[in-house]
């Protein structure tokens, strides 16, 4: 978690299966998300314009999807900001374990699907930016 840094994070176009009815994008364990999957949860209702976020995870992996609408995620590994805007349902943002996130400027009535390389544990967030860059530059 101390050496990764935002360029460790990578932007994944998934597959796209399309016919007249509409598109599909699959996401299975080890295949398009480069982890097992252990936990699924989406943000919705975010007020158009508010943020979330404002943690990091010690072991955590995720794969940030806009299933709907957009918003920006701002990733930081104590050194380097990164912004990824994100408003496709087949691109992912794929955030390694140590690297602070911000999410801003939802669109009203987006969706941000998660899947998550753990189950839910507050012991893995990092929740105060001061010990987070202490712990990242030490
Ligand atoms: P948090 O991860 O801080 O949300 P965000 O990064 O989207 O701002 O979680 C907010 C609250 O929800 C916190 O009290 C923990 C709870 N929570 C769960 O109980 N289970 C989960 O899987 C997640 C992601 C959060």
């Amino acid at each position: 978690m101390k050496q990764n840094t935002v360029y460790n994070c990578s932007v994944i176009e998934l597959p796209k299966i399309h016919n007249r009815a509409g598109n599909i994008t699959p996401l299975q364990s080890n295949i398009e998300a480069p982890f097992d999957i252990k936990r699924i949860y989406y943000l919705y209702d975010v007020p158009g314009g508010e943020g979330r976020g404002g943690h990091a995870h010690k072991e955590l992996q995720q794969f940030l999807v806009a299933a709907s609408g957009s918003f920006d995620v701002i990733i930081d590994d104590g050194r380097t900001k990164r912004t990824i805007h994100l408003c496709r349902p087949y691109i992912a943002l794929h955030i390694v374990p140590g690297i602070w996130r911000d999410l801003t400027n939802f669109s009203s009535g987006s969706i941000c699907l998660v899947l998550a390389s753990l189950n839910y544990d507050e012991k893995d967030y990092i929740r105060d930016y001061t010990k987070f860059s202490l712990l990242k530059n030490e």
